[in-house]
Protein backbone atom coordinates (compact mmCIF):
# COMPACT_ATOMS: atom_id res chain seq x y z
CA UNK A 1 0.00 0.00 0.00
CA UNK A 2 1.37 3.58 -0.46
CA UNK A 3 2.13 5.18 2.42
CA UNK A 4 -0.06 8.72 2.57
CA UNK A 5 3.22 10.65 2.67
CA UNK A 6 4.50 10.20 -0.57
CA UNK A 7 3.81 12.01 -3.77
CA UNK A 8 2.02 10.76 -6.87
CA UNK A 9 3.91 11.61 -9.90
CA UNK A 10 2.17 11.57 -13.37
CA UNK A 11 4.69 11.72 -15.86
CA UNK A 12 3.24 11.30 -20.05
CA UNK A 13 3.07 13.01 -23.23
CA UNK A 14 1.43 16.68 -23.77
CA UNK A 15 -2.22 15.49 -24.02
CA UNK A 16 -2.55 12.44 -21.78
CA UNK A 17 -4.64 14.58 -18.86
CA UNK A 18 -1.80 14.93 -16.52
CA UNK A 19 -3.62 17.75 -15.34
CA UNK A 20 -7.05 16.36 -15.47
CA UNK A 21 -6.68 13.15 -13.94
CA UNK A 22 -4.29 15.32 -11.41
CA UNK A 23 -7.22 16.92 -10.23
CA UNK A 24 -9.42 14.10 -10.30
CA UNK A 25 -7.02 11.85 -8.07
CA UNK A 26 -6.96 14.87 -5.53
CA UNK A 27 -10.40 14.96 -4.92
CA UNK A 28 -10.30 11.46 -4.29
CA UNK A 29 -7.72 11.29 -2.10
CA UNK A 30 -8.03 14.71 -0.41
CA UNK A 31 -4.02 15.49 -1.59
CA UNK A 32 -2.95 18.67 -2.59
CA UNK A 33 -2.76 18.67 -6.62
CA UNK A 34 0.31 20.66 -7.87
CA UNK A 35 1.54 21.36 -11.59
CA UNK A 36 5.24 21.91 -12.87
CA UNK A 37 4.23 24.11 -15.79
CA UNK A 38 2.21 26.12 -13.22
CA UNK A 39 4.80 26.75 -10.69
CA UNK A 40 7.64 27.65 -13.61
CA UNK A 41 5.00 30.31 -14.98
CA UNK A 42 4.06 31.61 -11.42
CA UNK A 43 7.79 31.78 -10.76
CA UNK A 44 8.93 33.57 -14.09
CA UNK A 45 5.90 35.52 -14.36
CA UNK A 46 5.17 34.61 -18.03
CA UNK A 47 3.65 31.76 -20.35
CA UNK A 48 5.40 29.00 -21.08
CA UNK A 49 4.44 29.99 -25.03
CA UNK A 50 6.75 33.10 -24.00
CA UNK A 51 9.09 31.62 -22.00
CA UNK A 52 10.57 29.42 -25.32
CA UNK A 53 9.86 31.91 -27.39
CA UNK A 54 11.94 34.77 -25.05
CA UNK A 55 14.74 32.70 -23.72
CA UNK A 56 14.92 29.00 -25.56
CA UNK A 57 14.03 25.63 -24.66
CA UNK A 58 17.12 25.05 -22.56
CA UNK A 59 16.25 27.61 -21.02
CA UNK A 60 12.70 26.22 -19.83
CA UNK A 61 14.06 22.70 -19.07
CA UNK A 62 16.23 24.58 -16.59
CA UNK A 63 13.57 26.59 -14.91
CA UNK A 64 11.79 22.78 -14.81
CA UNK A 65 14.25 21.46 -13.31
CA UNK A 66 14.27 24.12 -10.36
CA UNK A 67 10.56 23.79 -10.49
CA UNK A 68 10.68 20.09 -10.13
CA UNK A 69 13.47 20.21 -7.32
CA UNK A 70 11.13 22.19 -5.18
CA UNK A 71 7.84 20.34 -5.84
CA UNK A 72 9.77 17.15 -5.06
CA UNK A 73 10.80 17.84 -1.83
CA UNK A 74 7.20 18.33 -0.81
CA UNK A 75 5.17 15.40 0.52
CA UNK A 76 1.66 14.00 0.17
CA UNK A 77 0.91 15.86 -3.23
CA UNK A 78 -0.02 14.61 -6.44
CA UNK A 79 2.76 16.37 -8.80
CA UNK A 80 2.04 16.62 -12.86
CA UNK A 81 4.80 17.18 -14.85
CA UNK A 82 5.17 19.13 -18.53
CA UNK A 83 5.93 15.97 -20.93
CA UNK A 84 9.56 16.72 -20.94
CA UNK A 85 9.88 16.54 -17.51
CA UNK A 86 11.20 13.00 -18.32
CA UNK A 87 14.26 13.85 -20.08
CA UNK A 88 16.38 15.04 -17.26
CA UNK A 89 17.71 12.17 -15.19
CA UNK A 90 17.89 14.64 -11.90
CA UNK A 91 13.95 15.27 -12.13
CA UNK A 92 13.16 12.06 -12.27
CA UNK A 93 15.97 10.96 -9.19
CA UNK A 94 14.13 13.79 -7.31
CA UNK A 95 10.44 13.23 -8.24
CA UNK A 96 11.05 9.09 -7.43
CA UNK A 97 12.36 9.71 -3.93
CA UNK A 98 9.43 11.10 -2.64
CA UNK A 99 7.05 9.62 -4.92
CA UNK A 100 5.42 6.57 -7.21
CA UNK A 101 5.98 7.55 -10.78
CA UNK A 102 2.79 7.18 -13.14
CA UNK A 103 3.72 7.08 -16.72
CA UNK A 104 -0.43 7.70 -18.28
CA UNK A 105 -0.30 6.75 -22.25
CA UNK A 106 -2.42 7.61 -25.71
CA UNK A 107 -1.70 6.79 -29.11
CA UNK A 108 -0.43 9.56 -31.40
CA UNK A 109 -3.47 10.41 -33.19
CA UNK A 110 -5.42 10.93 -29.83
CA UNK A 111 -3.02 13.19 -28.48
CA UNK A 112 -2.88 15.06 -31.87
CA UNK A 113 -7.06 15.09 -31.27
CA UNK A 114 -6.62 16.04 -27.54
CA UNK A 115 -4.39 18.74 -28.54
CA UNK A 116 -5.91 19.87 -31.79
CA UNK A 117 -7.19 23.61 -30.82
CA UNK A 118 -4.93 24.72 -27.94
CA UNK A 119 -2.26 27.16 -28.64
CA UNK A 120 0.02 26.25 -25.56
CA UNK A 121 2.04 23.70 -26.49
CA UNK A 122 5.11 25.38 -28.57
CA UNK A 123 6.52 22.57 -29.60
CA UNK A 124 3.37 21.14 -31.37
CA UNK A 125 3.58 24.57 -33.44
CA UNK A 126 4.91 23.32 -36.19
CA UNK A 127 3.89 22.17 -40.11
CA UNK A 128 2.86 18.51 -39.59
CA UNK A 129 2.13 18.07 -35.21
CA UNK A 130 1.44 14.43 -36.16
CA UNK A 131 4.75 13.72 -37.46
CA UNK A 132 6.45 16.13 -34.26
CA UNK A 133 4.40 13.70 -31.62
CA UNK A 134 5.85 10.61 -33.14
CA UNK A 135 8.97 11.92 -33.14
CA UNK A 136 8.82 12.81 -30.02
CA UNK A 137 6.98 9.82 -28.49
CA UNK A 138 9.68 8.10 -29.83
CA UNK A 139 13.04 9.32 -28.83
CA UNK A 140 11.52 10.16 -25.46
CA UNK A 141 9.98 6.11 -25.28
CA UNK A 142 12.91 5.32 -23.16
CA UNK A 143 13.22 7.97 -20.30
CA UNK A 144 8.71 7.50 -20.29
CA UNK A 145 9.25 3.82 -19.53
CA UNK A 146 10.89 3.99 -16.01
CA UNK A 147 8.03 4.93 -14.45
CA UNK A 148 6.57 2.58 -11.82
CA UNK A 149 2.94 2.17 -13.37
CA UNK A 150 1.82 2.65 -16.79
CA UNK A 151 -1.53 3.35 -17.62
CA UNK A 152 -3.32 4.30 -20.47
CA UNK A 153 -5.69 6.93 -21.46
CA UNK A 154 -7.41 5.66 -24.54
CA UNK A 155 -10.89 5.96 -24.47
CA UNK A 156 -11.35 6.70 -20.34
CA UNK A 157 -12.83 10.09 -18.66
CA UNK A 158 -9.80 11.27 -16.65
CA UNK A 159 -12.23 10.00 -13.59
CA UNK A 160 -11.58 6.53 -14.61
CA UNK A 161 -7.91 6.79 -14.86
CA UNK A 162 -7.50 7.99 -11.31
CA UNK A 163 -9.76 5.29 -10.17
CA UNK A 164 -7.99 2.51 -11.85
CA UNK A 165 -4.09 4.10 -10.70
CA UNK A 166 -5.86 4.19 -6.94
CA UNK A 167 -6.61 0.72 -7.67
CA UNK A 168 -3.43 -0.55 -9.09
CA UNK A 169 -1.54 1.75 -6.16
CA UNK A 170 -3.67 -0.43 -3.62
CA UNK A 171 -4.76 3.47 -1.93
CA UNK A 172 -7.46 2.76 0.38
CA UNK A 173 -9.17 5.98 2.17
C1 LIG B 1 6.40 19.96 -22.91
C2 LIG B 1 5.17 19.73 -22.37
C3 LIG B 1 4.31 20.80 -21.82
C4 LIG B 1 5.19 21.98 -21.33
C5 LIG B 1 6.12 22.43 -22.41
C6 LIG B 1 7.04 21.31 -22.91
C7 LIG B 1 7.17 18.82 -23.49
O1 LIG B 1 3.52 20.30 -20.75
O2 LIG B 1 5.92 21.59 -20.18
O3 LIG B 1 5.35 22.93 -23.46
O4 LIG B 1 8.38 18.95 -23.71
O5 LIG B 1 6.55 17.73 -23.71
P1 LIG B 1 2.23 19.32 -20.96
O6 LIG B 1 2.76 17.93 -21.07
O7 LIG B 1 1.45 19.53 -19.71
O8 LIG B 1 1.52 19.78 -22.18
Amino acid sequence: MLPRTKNIVLTGFMGTGKTAVGAELAAMTGLKAVEVDAAIEQRAGISINEIFATRGEAAFRLMEAEAISALASETGSIISTGGGAVLRDDNMEALRRGGTIVLLTASAETILERTAGHTDRPLLKVNDPLAAIKEMMESRRPHYERADLTVSTEGKAPAEVAREILKRLKWKQ
